[in-house]
């Protein structure tokens, strides 16, 4: 039998920016490995026995911290949620001083999340282990552009040549980044649907196409994405009213029906209903894809975790 060849042998996960596709199809195909035995009643393996994950979040997370200390926990790792509310970060302790604190103990791994973009890589120089971007201001937020890959994926068979729309707050959103640079890669057409003051400058070039009408914008598409409006990002006038916003940029069946028919929905999370998406079509079982989502956003880091401190052990990466 012949080796099998590795395709992502990076030492971090900062983002999904210069990745190419057979990394990224890697990481799903790993995934996919865990999406059955997640629904198992024996969800353990003992892969990372030994190995210590440290979760950092300096911003508020309900699913991305839970599901790295659950995929953490089933490979077998010890795993340690750092709450900065009450450590020494409350003292004054800068970002580079507790990355150091804590890569005396030597952790394997360390996932991340911060409000500012670039604090993620920062921290990546600075200390011995792997790491993991999970968030950091408008940057990116590369597990999550993985975990809806995988969701793709497994509900249409394919990610290349689908027409997906990514609908609200684009402006904000490492997770539209993120799932931009993602979906070109692999072969997928993008359009971005959002008003004037909620399209960041750039994002032609990078390989999208834009609309301020949501109908217009929705023909055709095979998924409809939408994101979260991120007010406690929002300094100034972006958004005349929440009212006024759903009326032309919220989800409802009506904007719906001209995507294509068995177009399917997403939503990254935490969900602002009534204003970005009506209820009834984010409860909607026969097209929304919200809560495949969160359940595979655990396999999803599984795998990344499996990888990256893999990768560890490889000759020249400098384990922890
Ligand atoms: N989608 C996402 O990142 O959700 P959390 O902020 O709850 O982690």
């Amino acid at each position: 039998m012949g080796v099998k060849i590795q395709y992502f042998t990076r030492k971090h996960l900062l983002g999904i920016a210069g990745l190419e596709p057979p990394e990224i199809s890697e990481l799903l195909d790993l995934a996919d490995t865990y999406v059955e035995s997640n629904r198992s009643p024996n969800k353990k393996f003992d892969k990372l026995r030994g190995r210590t994950v440290i979760n950092l979040f300096f911003e508020n997370s309900t699913r991305t911290r839970t599901s790295f200390e659950l995929a953490a926990k089933r490979l077998g790792a010890d795993t340690i949620n750092m709450s900065v509310s009450t450590s020494s970060i409350k003292k004054g302790e800068t970002l580079i001083d507790t990355a150091m604190t804590l890569n005396a103990m030597h952790p394997d791994l360390m996932v991340v999340r911060h409000g500012d973009s670039g604090a993620v890589q920062l921290l990546s120089e600075k200390v011995n282990g792997a790491v993991i971007n999970a968030g950091d201001g408008y940057h990116e937020h590369p597990t999550q552009a993985l975990l809806d890959a995988l969701t793709i994926r497994r509900s249409k068979g394919r990610l290349g040549g689908l027409k997906v729309a990514i609908c609200g707050d684009i402006q904000h959103s490492r997770v539209a980044r993120s799932n931009i640079h993602l979906l070109n890669i692999m072969g997928a057409h993008v359009r971005l649907i959002a008003p004037r003051t909620l399209i960041p400058s750039g994002v032609r070039e990078m390989g999208t196409e834009v609309f301020h009408d949501m109908r217009e914008g929705l023909k055709g598409c095979d998924i409809v994405m939408m994101l979260r409006i991120q007010q406690e990002r929002m300094q100034g006038n972006y958004l005349p009213s929440v009212r006024e916003f759903f009326h032309f940029y919220g989800l409802d069946y009506e904007k719906l029906s001209n995507a294509k028919p068995d177009a399917l929905i997403m939503h990254p999370g935490p969900m602002n209903r009534g204003v970005e998406i009506d209820s009834t079509v984010a409860d909607d079982l026969d097209r929304s894809l919200i809560r495949q989502q969160v359940e595979l956003g655990v396999a999803v880091r599984m795998a990344c975790l499996e990888k990256l401190i893999g990768n560890l052990d490889q000759p020249g990466q400098g384990g922890a």
